[in-house]
C-alpha cells in the first residue's frame, strides 16, 4: 500500500513521518465520536508523568486525559484503526527491519487550553517503546485554533522545529528515543489515538 510505503520511506531517511488521511473519514468519525463519548462520560482519566513511585499529575506538565484501549474489548471503529496500525507495523518490520512487536494505545483528550511540555516518549535506560505514532481525531482544525505538535528535528532539543496541525486523518510517526517534542495548547478540545509500538523487552 502507497501510504505505508512513503511512511516506511520517510522514517528511513529522516527518522520522522507525516501524512494525511490515514483512515477513511467514516472511521474518523467513529474514533472522534468515541472518544468523545469517553471524554464526556468521565471514562478518560488525567494522564501521569514518570513511573513507578515517582508517578504523579501534574497539569504543568501534562494536561491531557486518556484511556488505554483494550483490543479484547475494542469496539469495530477501534478494532479497524489498529488492524491499519497492524498492517504499517508489518510494513516497517519488512522494509526497515525495526522489530516492532507490540503496540499499546491510548485515546487523548486535551481540554481547551492544556498542553503536554517538551519531553520524549521513552524513559531513560527503557528500550521497548521503539516508534510514537499519533493519530488526530479533529474536525477542520486551523493554523488558529494551536495544539500544534511541534517535533524537534535534532536529537540535541536544539530550536529546530517542524509544527504538526492536529487535523483528523493525520497521522504523525516518530522514532520515540531521538524526538524532543511538545503539544501546544489548543484554543479548542484535541482528540487523538496515541500509540507506542514497542520491541521486546531484553532482559
Ligand atoms: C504523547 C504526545 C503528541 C500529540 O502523548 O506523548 O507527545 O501530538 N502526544 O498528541
Ligand atoms: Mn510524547
Amino acid at each position: 500500500m502507497l501510504i505505508l510505503d512513503s511512511i516506511a520511506e520517510a522514517l528511513a531517511t529522516q527518522g520522522w513521518s507525516v501524512v494525511k488521511s490515514f483512515v477513511p473519514p467514516d472511521l474518523l468519525r467513529e474514533l472522534g465520536d468515541e472518544a468523545l463519548a469517553l471524554l464526556r462520560t468521565g471514562t478518560l482519566r488525567q494522564a501521569g508523568i514518570g513511573t513507578g513511585q515517582r508517578a504523579r499529575v501534574d497539569p504543568e506538565v501534562r494536561g491531557d486525559r486518556t484511556l488505554w484501549l483494550d483490543p479484547s474489548t475494542a469496539t469495530r471503529a477501534q478494532r479497524d484503526c489498529l488492524d491499519a496500525l497492524e498492517a504499517l507495523q508489518h510494513t516497517l518490520n519488512r522494509e526497515l527491519q525495526l522489530g516492532l512487536f507490540d503496540f499499546e494505545g491510548h485515546f487523548a483528550a486535551y481540554p481547551t487550553g492544556s498542553f503536554y511540555r517538551r519531553h520524549r516518549d521513552q524513559q531513560v535506560g527503557a528500550s521497548a517503546r521503539v516508534l510514537s505514532c499519533v493519530l488526530y481525531l479533529n474536525h477542520a482544525w486551523r493554523a488558529e485554533d494551536g495544539g500544534q505538535l511541534r517535533l524537534y528535528l535534532e536529537p540535541s532539543g536544539a530550536e529546530i522545529y517542524r509544527d504538526v496541525l492536529p487535523e483528523g486523518g493525520t497521522l504523525v510517526c516518530f522514532l520515540s528515543e531521538r524526538f524532543w517534542h511538545e503539544v501546544l495548547p489548543a484554543t479548542r478540545l484535541r482528540l487523538s489515538l496515541t500509540g507506542w509500538f514497542r520491541q521486546r523487552a531484553v532482559v
